[in-house]
């Protein structure tokens, strides 16, 4: 039972390190480098601060899907009960499934958000800060991190959905 909780609060507190850290980008990072003073440096800001992000929501995802699975496992749903089409038409593994789509579908947009996208548009802002391929890829970034952020919201929805039915 303590390993249990344990898993639970470690589960829960890496979902509000990873969901805070959106909002907290969101909300204050981005309009904050709106500001005459940080402007300047505002694509050197996102290069080192997103690849810290980035580290860190890697992990993040691991940790939680570790301690998912050993929930999941100390549930009663073993292995050997995840595989069975059974479990997947049950109103829990329709509620998971739910989960698991959009964890992996988080994934890929995050991979594609945080390798590619993500790096690019920093080094357009610094390089060439008024171009129109920097505001084409700013905007492109923007969008795909509000994808990642309605995955998230999604992802918790069913999350307590999972616990509550
Ligand atoms: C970004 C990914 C994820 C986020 C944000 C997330 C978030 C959460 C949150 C907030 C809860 C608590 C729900 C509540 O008590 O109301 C929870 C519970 C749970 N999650 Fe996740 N989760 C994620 C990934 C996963 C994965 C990959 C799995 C399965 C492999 C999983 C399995 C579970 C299970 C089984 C519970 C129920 C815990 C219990 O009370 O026994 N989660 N999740």
């Amino acid at each position: 039972m303590l390993l249990y909780k344990a898993s639970v609060f470690i589960h829960i507190l890496s979902a509000m390190f990873w969901m805070g850290g959106m909002l907290f980008t969101i909300f204050v990072i981005v309009p904050s480098l709106k500001h005459p003073q940080l402007n300047p440096s505002r694509g050197d800001f996102f290069t080192i601060m997103g690849k810290y992000f980035s580290n860190i929501s890697w992990a993040l995802f691991i940790i939680l899907l570790i301690t998912g699975y050993y929930q999941l496992t100390y549930r009663g749903y073993s292995w050997e009960i995840l595989i069975t089409s059974k479990f997947w038409h049950s109103h829990f593994g329709f509620i998971l499934a739910h989960k698991l789509i959009y964890f992996a579908l988080m994934l890929i947009v995050s991979g594609i958000h945080d390798f590619w996208l993500g790096p690019k548009t920093a080094m357009l802002i610094q390089q060439q800060p008024d171009s129109a391929t920097t505001t084409r890829y700013r905007k492109l970034t923007r969008r795909i991190g509000q994808v990642n952020f309605i995955f998230g919201l999604l992802i918790v929805y069913y999350a307590l959905s999972l616990v509550r039915g």
